[in-house]
């Protein structure tokens, strides 16, 4: 039987299949067809793609280049040569709603986070490809998407854009992505390469990490993305990385990118990343939203060493290279994106089997899913009355017909940071799985004890709380914010059937865990998301979301209590110490404190029970494979997530997840997983050496339904080994 989540991703990549046939094959050798473009260009040409603009109105530019839509950035074309322009538009969650100024309408995916929570790549592939079909019919062939930073600061603002805290996960779910977007002729990036962990000072933060802790943990998921999507852009992050800017990093750019993973397309910096015309020799290859930088570096400035300079002569060949290369490897020449109505209904199955696939039950007593003769059901706060909750900056999105509600953030025209809910109202979702029967009120939670008052005379309290986050800012601390926290206390106070749904960009703390029935963290669910969320209580849908982050007891548990440069106010002395966890981000450092979580990474609850069977695990070379049965032992339907982790490697105790299964059973079936290694995850970064290093030894591996819930256990042993370069 087909679930109502599965039935929702059919029906996104069926109509995706149709699209995709209409499509024109991508062309051969993109590497010669640059190559022929870059040795046409006059010296003046040779400039033109390496430096881009800034595209939509605001007090930096009132009205974008004539002919470019409404973006975040263009690169006008080179019509001699039929070189296309570049309309760039954010980002991963969909076509951005650059302030409101988009007339037309895009498909709003849930957060990255609950993409993530899905751990499923079918999900990642469906929604991304709907939205670079929306970007094609805005006329965009670019899409600033491909959030792929980890989540070393759990405060940081646009944690919500991006896929949690473990490299496997991050980059297998962002190279997916990229690849579904890529596959309808849009040009990805991957971004904010790299360590660009917090938005406190986000332009002027010195991130400090040792290289090998950063090559097996942050780098480790760039470098997966890459592969696994082959990304026509990598977009350079804002801070300093060990010393210089990200963009101006030769260490970064050169010698990690295009040298060692052999990198064919190019760098183009973050808006108001670039700080020099070198940075060209450190491997930048695009001055991006030039409006941005204290000057237009690769401009003029840039233009005067071709042909007097060798070095830049050779780089200017080799940025254009690059960009005409990604344009061309992606289909852009023969493909260009047709401005037109975007295929709405296509979208929103994709957006609502995303949601529904990620959100993560926290907690059940059983309460869950809802009875459908509850009479009184009483939906509180969370704005439930209007739509769901949405993260702010560059990537916020504006569905059809515009969001449910916008609250400004500032007094200026121009704000970017709105807190904006989707349209979707969960209260009238649930009232209508609730049955005719049913009396479903709301109240806003303005007044707990009001709230507490209505409640105790309910069947069943639905909370709703949101934690509206954005880029441009973190959040002070992991509480809900304004009154929500007494609000649910009074509430589970007064009745303990009380059931709370969190819409929040990343982990919150819960002081009022143990007085409620059940917790379900929707993240910010997207434009399906009230559909979703009802879907799961009613028990239509079967949570099957895994976290894809850890939800700490307090700060005190994790590796930095305090914010750094939260409250300095010299931006320019701002460091922060990576090497405090190094690559133990998230649940490693939790496993090598021997701290006990509020939830761990992995963790999440199904309406049925899963049983892990008869782990092998063999080893052959550099590679190890994990196998193992999972059975459904409950009474429904339900998708599960055994994750397989390496505990100890020689003598080295410490946890990895080294890969994960999906699956689908019926009551009662059983199915056979096999999980093989990347040897990369199993290794170590020897520095001097310049290379991969398999301590030898035994391996110590277990089967868990979540980071600290190992079911099975089994070890093999493995010789050392250099991986190959
Ligand atoms: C963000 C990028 C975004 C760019 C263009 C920057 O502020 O960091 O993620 O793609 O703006 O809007």
């Amino acid at each position: 039987m087909l679930s109502l989540q599965r039935l929702y991703l059919t029906i996104a990549l069926m109509a995706l299949a149709s699209a995709a046939s209409a499509q024109t094959p991508k062309p051969i050798d993109p590497d010669k067809r640059a190559a022929a473009l870059v040795k046409q260009m006059t010296p003046e040409e040779r400039n033109l793609l390496l430096h881009g603009y800034f595209s939509r109105p605001n007090k930096l530019r009132a009205t974008p280049l004539p002919g470019a839509p409404w973006a975040a950035g263009y690169t006008p074309g080179i019509a001699r040569l039929g070189i296309p322009a570049l309309a760039e538009t954010d980002a991963s969650l969909g076509v951005a709603w650059i302030n409101g100024k988009r007339a037309q309408p895009a498909t709003a995916l849930p957060s990255s986070l609950s993409l993530a929570s899905s751990w499923d790549v079918k999900i990642a592939y469906a929604g991304s490809a709907a939205i670079a079909q929306d970007a094609r019919a805005s006329g965009m062939n670019v899409l600033l998407a491909g959030g792929t930073n980890l989540t070393r600061e759990l405060r940081n603002g646009r944690n919500f854009e991006y896929l949690g805290e473990d490299p496997l996960l991050s980059g297998v779910m962002a190279g997916e992505t990229i690849r579904a977007i890529q596959d309808q002729h849009v040009l990805s990036t991957v971004k904010h390469y790299a360590l660009n962990a917090q938005e406190t000072w986000q332009n002027n933060i010195a991130v400090d990490i040792a290289e090998a802790a950063a090559r097996e943990s942050d780098l480790l998921a760039f470098e997966i993305a890459i592969e696994r999507g082959n990304p026509g852009a990598v977009m350079c992050a804002y801070n300093h990385f060990n010393g210089p800017y990200s963009c101006g990093s030769d260490m970064l750019l050169n010698q990690v990118l295009k040298q060692d993973w052999k990198y064919p397309g190019f760098v183009m910096s973050d808006w108001g990343a670039n700080h020099a015309t070198a940075d060209a020799l450190a491997g930048l290859d695009r001055e991006s939203g030039q409006e941005f930088d204290s000057q237009v570096y690769f401009g003029a400035p840039l233009a005067a060493l071709d042909g007097k300079d060798a070095a830049y002569t050779a780089r200017i060949t080799d940025m254009n290279q690059r960009i005409l290369r990604s344009m061309a490897a992606v289909g852009l020449f023969e493909d260009p994106p047709k401005v037109g109505a975007p295929d709405i209904a296509r979208g929103e199955a994709a957006a609502r089997a995303e949601a529904a696939a990620g959100t993560v039950l926290l907690k059940n007593n059983g309460v869950l899913p809802l009875a459908k003769g509850a009479k009184k059901i009483l939906v509180v706060g969370g704005y439930a009355n209007i739509g769901v909750m949405s993260g702010g900056g560059s990537s916020q999105v504006a569905p059809a017909g515009g969001p449910a509600l916008s609250i400004p953030t500032t007094y200026a025209a121009d704000d970017w940071m709105a807190t904006v809910l989707h349209p979707g109202a969960p209260a009238k979702a649930i009232a209508a799985r609730a049955g005719a029967a049913a009396r479903v009120t709301f109240d806003n939670g303005q007044y707990p004890a009001f709230a507490a008052t209505k409640a105790k005379d309910a069947d069943i309290v639905i909370v709703f709380a949101t934690q509206w986050t954005s880029e441009g800012m973190d959040v002070p601390d992991l509480s809900l914010p304004g009154n929500q926290n007494e609000l649910i206390a009074a509430i589970a106070a007064a009745n303990p059937r009380t059931v709370v749904v969190l819409e929040t960009g990343g982990p919150v703390t819960m002081p009022w865990l143990d007085k409620t029935a059940a917790v379900l963290e929707a993240w910010y669910p997207g434009i399906k998301g009230a559909e979703a969320i009802a879907d799961i209580l009613f028990g239509d849908v079967n949570p099957s979301g895994h976290l894809p982050i850890t939800f700490p007891a307090s700060l005190d548990q994790t590796p930095r209590p305090n914010l750094d440069g939260l409250y300095d106010t010299d931006p320019g002395k701002l460091r922060v110490n990576y090497d405090i966890e190094g690559s133990d981000v998230g649940y490693r450092w939790y496993a090598r404190k021997s701290l006990t979580p509020l939830f761990a990474f992995g963790h999440g609850l199904s309406y049925t029970t899963f049983r892990y069977d008869d782990l092998i695990l063999r080893s052959e070379g550099n590679v190890l494979r994990a196998t193992f049965t999972v059975t459904n032992t409950g009474t429904r339907q339900g998708r599960d997530t055994p994750q397989v982790y390496v505990t100890a490697r020689g003598k080295m105790k410490g946890q990895r997840l080294i890969g994960w299964g999906n699956v689908d059973l019926a009551p009662g079936a059983s199915q056979k997983i096999t999980v093989e290694a990347d040897p990369r995850l199993l290794a170590d970064w020897l520095t001097p050496r310049h290379r991969w290093l398999l301590p030898a030894g035994r391996y110590d591996v277990t089967v868990n339904s979540s980071a600290v819930s190992p079911q099975l256990n089994a070890s093999t042993a493995l010789e050392t080994r250099l991986l190959p370069p």
